[in-house]
């Protein structure tokens, strides 16, 4: 969608005019036949009248009834329609087996952290979730505690610790830890042929106690891929495209529900505008900068290093259900 264009002329003419659609005084219609401006909306709805899938029906329904309300807020010229469709179009062209323009417009119109948050209801206390993110890569190498995954060590060193628990505090053991980031200069490995493969990216597996550490470096904000319409569309809306830094993982475990989330990194510049709206403030932590020749040695990093510290409560499986099933329930 030439984006650019559309948002210049509505800038300078303002909403168009609205037409007296309101029907008084007009003779009866068959809205099958005559499809109008008044009727429209009534017409599609009647026509999915036969859908045996309620669930399909309600959401059939709800589409409808909000493109249709847009479409009447909005009044598009038949110009501004066809940027919409060539708008779409490219987004679906510039999407294969790596790239997933969609996902990266779901996210930046904050769809993704809403659907999120319907499906990731927590009792308080339990560790947030966020997005995904294209940048997950399954089949991670699996790593001992302690190992640094960065395999160049370009960057600030951190010492990364922390506990995978229960609510009530008690310990996980064989908690899973997958986890991915950027380079100190804001690219994943699969970003950039400089870096190894597998460059900052592990899966780790908690003892008895619960417990985890691994190296790494301080991650870096950046920006989400804006070369495609996503990014068209964010320079059209003045909006940047940079995420704050941050540390992905999945937390899981047997028997607790597992969770997607991030660490950030306190004081980024971009933590109250995340491109992708995906920063809550339980998962912001310090990344605490130490000068401490011992200290370093002993956790094997160089001197001066940063640490970071952060403990995961993952919320039993079963009530996780019951929460999501209930609020969903009374939703309805
Ligand atoms: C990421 O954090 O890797 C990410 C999340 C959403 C969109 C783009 C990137
Ligand atoms: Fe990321």
């Amino acid at each position: 969608m030439d984006v650019d264009k559309v948002a210049e002329r509505r800038g300078a003419k303002g909403p168009r005019k609205r037409s007296d659609t309101s029907g008084v005084g007009a003779p009866r219609v068959n809205m099958m036949r005559d499809f109008n401006e008044t009727n429209a909306t009534e017409a599609v709805l009647e026509r999915q009248s036969g859908c045996k899938d309620p669930r399909i029906r309600q959401i059939a329904a709800a589409v409808i009834t909000h493109l249709h309300a847009i479409v009447r807020e909005v009044e598009p010229t038949m110009d501004e329609w066809m940027a919409a469709i060539e708008f779409l179009t490219r987004t679906g062209q510039m999407c294969d087996d790596t790239r997933q323009e969609f996902i990266l417009l779901s996210d930046t119109l904050g769809v993704s952290m809403l659907v999120d948050a319907i499906n990731n209801r927590k009792p308080s206390g339990a560790t947030e979730s966020t997005v995904l993110g294209p940048f997950h890569i399954a089949g991670a190498p699996r790593r001992e505690m302690g190992d640094n995954i960065s395999e160049d060590q370009k960057g600030e060193p951190v010492y990364v610790s922390g506990l995978v628990r229960e609510q009530e505090g008690k310990p996980i053991g064989g908690a899973s830890l997958d986890v991915w980031q950027t380079s100190s200069d804001g690219f994943y490995d699969i970003q950039d042929d400089r870096q190894p493969e597998m460059n900052l990216r592990g899966q780790f597996t908690t003892g008895a106690d619960g417990c985890f550490f691994f190296r790494t470096i301080k991650p870096s904000s950046y920006p989400i891929p804006s070369d495609g319409t996503v990014g068209q569309m964010l320079r059209a809306l003045g909006r940047h495209p940079m995420r704050p830094a941050h540390i992905h993982f999945i937390v899981s475990a047997r028997g607790f529900e597992p969770v997607t989330t991030h660490v950030f990194v306190e004081g980024d510049e971009y933590l109250d505008s995340d491109a992708v709206f995906g920063v809550k403030q339980s998962l912001i932590i310090p990344f605490v900068r130490r000068d401490n020749a011992r200290e370093a040695e002993r956790v094997g990093v160089a001197n001066p290093f940063y640490t970071a510290q952060y403990d995961f409560t993952l919320v039993r499986a079963r009530r996780a259900r019951a929460i999501n099933q209930g609020e969903r329930e009374v939703a309805e």
